[in-house]
C-alpha cells in the first residue's frame, strides 16, 4: 500500500518535472482537473506546483540588482536589463509600477534570515529569536527561522511585497545552517523555512527565489522560481545551481569587487566560468550600488 502510494508519488513527481514546472497557471488547472487524485496527493502537488504564480522569468533573463541606493525611474528605460531586484521596505510602489510599466518584472529583496534593527517592524521580534551578530554587518543578528512569530513577521512582509505590486520576493539570509546564528540551525530547519517562505509568496501569486543555499537547492529548487546567488565564481561552486538552469529558471549571479572600473581580468573570469554557463552575471560592489558591469555577449 505505502509502496503504491510511493510510485504514484514518484511517477506524479516525473511528470511535474518532465513539464517543468513553469509556475503557470495552465498546470495548476491540470492537476485540479484529475479528479481521481487522492486529497493527500492533491496536497503533495500543490506543496510542489505553485499556483498561480503569475512570474516565471527564463534562464538567462538579464538582470540588474540595488539595495543601498534604490534604482531611478530613468534606469526603467534601460532595455538591457530585464529583470530588477531591489528593496522591499524602501521601493515605493510608484517606482515598482513604473518599472513594471517598462517591462521589468520586480523583484523585492528582504533579509528574511536575519534581524536588521533599522526596519520598520524590528521591534516585533522576540528576543529569543535573535541569535549572533552578522559579521560584517552591523546591526543586523541571525534569527531564528523556527520561531513561529518570526514566521508570522515575515508571512506579514511578504504580503507587503504583494500590496506593493512585487511580482516576486528575494529573502536573503536563509542559509543560517552554515552560519553561526547562535542556534545550530539544521539544513532540515532552512529547507522548512524555504518552503514556507515560497508557500507565502505562491499564495499572493508571486514567484519566490532561493539566495544562495547551494547546499540544500535539491530540496527547494523545485518550488522556487529562480536563483540569486553571490560569488559562486569566487567560491568555486557554480556547478551547485545548474539545477535551476535545467528548469530552465534563471541563476541571477553578483560577482564582487570595490575596484571601479572592474579589472578587465576580474569580468573575464567572472563572466566565462564553465560551471556558471546560462547564469545571468553581474559584476558589482558588495555594497550592491548602482554601479555595474555586465558580461559581455
Ligand atoms: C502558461 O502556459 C500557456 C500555455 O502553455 C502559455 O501560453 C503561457 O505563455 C504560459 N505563461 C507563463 C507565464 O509562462
Ligand atoms: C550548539 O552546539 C554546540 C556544539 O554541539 C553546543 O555546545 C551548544 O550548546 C549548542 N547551542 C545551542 C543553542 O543549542
Amino acid at each position: 500500500m505505502a509502496r503504491t502510494a510511493f510510485q504514484v508519488l514518484s511517477a506524479l513527481c516525473l511528470f511535474s518535472l518532465s513539464i517543468g514546472f513553469p509556475g503557470n497557471e495552465t498546470v495548476g488547472q491540470l492537476f485540479e482537473n484529475v479528479g481521481w487524485l487522492p486529497s493527500a496527493l492533491a496536497q503533495v502537488t500543490e506543496d510542489l506546483v505553485p499556483r498561480d504564480v503569475t512570474f516565471q522569468p527564463k534562464a538567462g533573463d538579464t538582470f540588474n540588482m540595488q539595495l543601498s541606493v534604490l534604482p531611478t525611474v530613468a534606469q526603467a528605460n534601460d532595455q538591457s536589463y530585464h529583470v530588477w531586484d531591489y528593496d522591499l521596505f524602501s521601493a515605493p510602489e510608484s517606482l515598482i509600477k513604473a518599472f513594471q510599466d517598462k517591462g521589468h518584472p520586480v523583484i523585492c529583496y528582504f533579509s528574511a534570515g536575519s534581524w536588521e534593527n533599522w526596519r520598520a517592524d524590528a521591534d516585533q521580534f522576540p528576543k529569543s529569536a535573535l541569535g549572533k551578530g552578522l559579521d560584517g554587518w552591523p546591526g543586523e543578528k541571525w534569527l531564528d527561522v523556527r520561531n513561529p512569530n518570526v514566521r508570522s513577521i515575515m508571512a506579514a512582509r511578504i504580503k507587503m511585497a504583494a500590496d506593493k505590486g512585487c511580482d516576486a520576493v528575494d529573502p536573503d539570509n536563509v542559509d543560517g545552517y552554515s552560519n553561526p546564528t547562535g542556534f545550530n540551525l539544521t539544513k532540515a530547519d532552512l529547507v522548512s523555512y524555504l518552503k514556507f517562505l515560497a508557500k507565502e509568496a505562491h499564495s499572493h501569486g508571486m514567484a519566490c527565489g532561493l539566495k544562495n543555499g547551494g547546499d540544500i537547492l535539491k530540496q527547494v529548487v523545485d518550488v522556487m522560481q529562480f536563483s540569486v546567488n553571490e560569488q559562486c565564481v569566487q567560491y568555486n561552486e557554480c556547478n551547485l545551481y545548474q539545477p535551476f538552469i535545467a528548469q530552465n529558471k534563471p541563476v541571477f549571479n553578483i560577482e564582487y569587487t570595490e575596484k571601479s572600473p572592474a579589472p578587465p581580468a576580474f569580468v573575464t573570469k567572472s563572466c566565462t566560468n564553465e560551471g556558471a554557463k546560462g547564469f545571468s552575471t553581474l559584476v558589482k560592489h558588495l555594497s550592491l550600488d548602482a554601479w555595474t558591469t555586465k558580461c559581455p555577449k
